[in-house]
């Protein structure tokens, strides 16, 4: 298997040209969460009826997870931020490894299929360019509930043998998976009978879910905590729900304007999803102010802090590569630790080349501040990294062309027109015929030497 961000669409024509020194001002609207429209439409599965979403942002990653729905047979209709998604006439089928392919979010489904229809077929969502990403939690918590489950050729197949229903049960995750604690509520909301998730995921998009799923009849009690309940019910209804703020694009921003010094507010936002990440940055320097929906920050010089990810409410594994760039022009040394994914480091090399000096060891950095980064032309290697290095590119003196956008736009609507009306100077640009010979020679990695050769 491998990501759709190794393959031939990895380089793409589109950079985002950067004139550095860019002091950030005024307000940024924080679009609805990607990680829970993802999951909330995976769930609009769960009912014959129909759901409307409210502030569904625009990202490649929802246009995916819209194309599988409509496989599946699922009506989709969109106004500007809203889908009415109608899964009334859905018919079970195998979904094409085209589809799932890049989207590892699609692998969600798995749970509302099969506790809807007994039976799902869908295929290994494979590792990734953050790691190898393995699906043991989701598959056990399944069978643990009932279901029969076989890998045929890559293909996950799974069905109910002795039983029309899936059956509540006690499970225990070995870790906190997010993904695994939401294909297995959404697979116990109909099963028969209570289940009982220990050890489960507890992070915003969670909460989110449970509380679309109980406006649609279900019985989830404690989501937000380590142990949740769910009763079965024999049905779903429809319902309209309105996607929690994105806490990952609101951090990314609040990192931006820390790196710049510069003052600017993101609103709406739920603060209390952001408590670990504004804490490290009071603690690296920047002045925050709460009110109600709204953070306002203002820049400072920044100090060297040290940060470790862990699952909610710890600092969020999807900030880490943004810090990081922050981190690089701090004054004095820091630690960075990446406990979530085994591969979430592809910034370092990139940010090194823009003159920072972190070195790494397994999954730990260590980065000397320094006083300035150097514009250059890079491509982002995943999304968060992607991000990484646009912010390291605002505080430069020079021009960057940062590529890698198909990685970009999966998680930011609209990032560069957000970055624009709040002063910087940024624009998305064409190039024809993307060739080694676009990037000077000292610019280019060797990840991003096979990348050109794939290409
Ligand atoms: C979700 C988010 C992603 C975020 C991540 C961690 C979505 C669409 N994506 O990803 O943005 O970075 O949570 O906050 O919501 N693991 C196993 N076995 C499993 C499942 C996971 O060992 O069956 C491991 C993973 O390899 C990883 C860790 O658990 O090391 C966390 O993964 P998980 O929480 O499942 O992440 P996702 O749900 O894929």
């Amino acid at each position: 298997m491998v990501c759709e961000s190794n393959n031939k669409s990895y380089l793409k024509s589109q950079h985002l040209k950067i004139i550095g020194q860019n002091t950030l001002r005024g307000k940024v609207k924080i679009s609805g969460a990607k990680n829970s429209a993802l999951v909330l439409l995976a769930a609009s599965l769960l009912t014959e009826e129909k759901t409307i979403l409210d502030n569904v942002p625009f990202l490649t990653d929802i246009d995916k997870m819209g194309n599988i729905l409509k496989n599946l047979g699922v009506k989709l209709r969109s106004k500007d931020h809203q889908l009415i998604i109608d899964s009334k006439n859905i018919s079970i089928q195998e979904l094409p490894y085209e589809l799932v392919n890049g989207l590892r979010a699609s692998f969600f489904c798995i749970g509302a299929l099969l506790t809807r229809f007994g039976e799902a077929s869908i295929p290994l969502p494979g590792g990734c360019n953050i790691g190898e990403r393995p699906i043991n939690e989701h598959i056990n918590g399944l069978r643990a509930l009932g279901a029969e489950i076989i890998i045929d050729k890559d293909v996950v197949k799974a069905k109910l043998v002795k039983k029309s229903k899936l059956l509540g049960a006690n499970i225990r995750l070995n870790c906190p998976s997010v993904g695994a604690t939401e294909t297995l509520i959404m697979a116990a909301s109909l099963a028969e009978g209570r289940t009982v998730i220990e050890n489960a995921a507890r992070e915003p998009e969670i909460q989110d879910l449970c509380q679309m799923l109980n406006k649609m009849g279900a019985k989830i009690y404690d989501s937000g905590k380590e142990k949740i309940i769910i009763d079965g019910v024999q049905k779903l209804h429809g319902c309209t729900h309105k996607v929690i703020p994105d806490r990952i694009e609101a951090g990314t921003f609040l990192i931006a304007a820390a790196a710049t010094s510069s003052s600017i507010t993101v609103s709406p936002i739920i603060p209390n999803h952001l408590e670990a990440v504004l804490n490290k940055l009071e603690e690296s320097g920047s002045k925050i102010t709460i009110k109600g929906n709204s953070i306002s920050i203002k820049g400072n010089e920044i100090k060297a802090v040290d940060i470790k990810t862990a699952p909610f409410p710890g600092f969020p594994t999807d900030l880490q590569a943004p810090f990081m760039a922050l981190m690089t022009i701090a004054k004095g040394k820091s630690k960075i630790t990446e406990t979530i994914f085994e591969k979430r480091m592809n910034h370092v090399d990139l940010l090194n080349q823009m003159g920072s000096s972190i070195t790494l060891k397994d999954n730990t950095a260590q980065i000397n501040g320094v006083k300035k980064l150097k514009g250059m032309t890079l491509v982002g290697l995943d999304l968060r990294s992607s991000a990484a290095l646009i912010i390291a590119a605002l505080t430069t003196k020079n021009v960057s062309r940062i590529y890698g956008l198909e990685h970009l736009d999966r998680g930011y609507e609209n990032f560069e027109l957000k970055l624009s009306q709040l002063g910087t100077n940024v624009k998305r640009r064409t190039t024809k015929n993307i060739c080694e010979s676009n990037y000077k020679s000292s610019d280019i990695n060797e990840e991003m030497k096979s990348a050109m050769k794939a290409a």
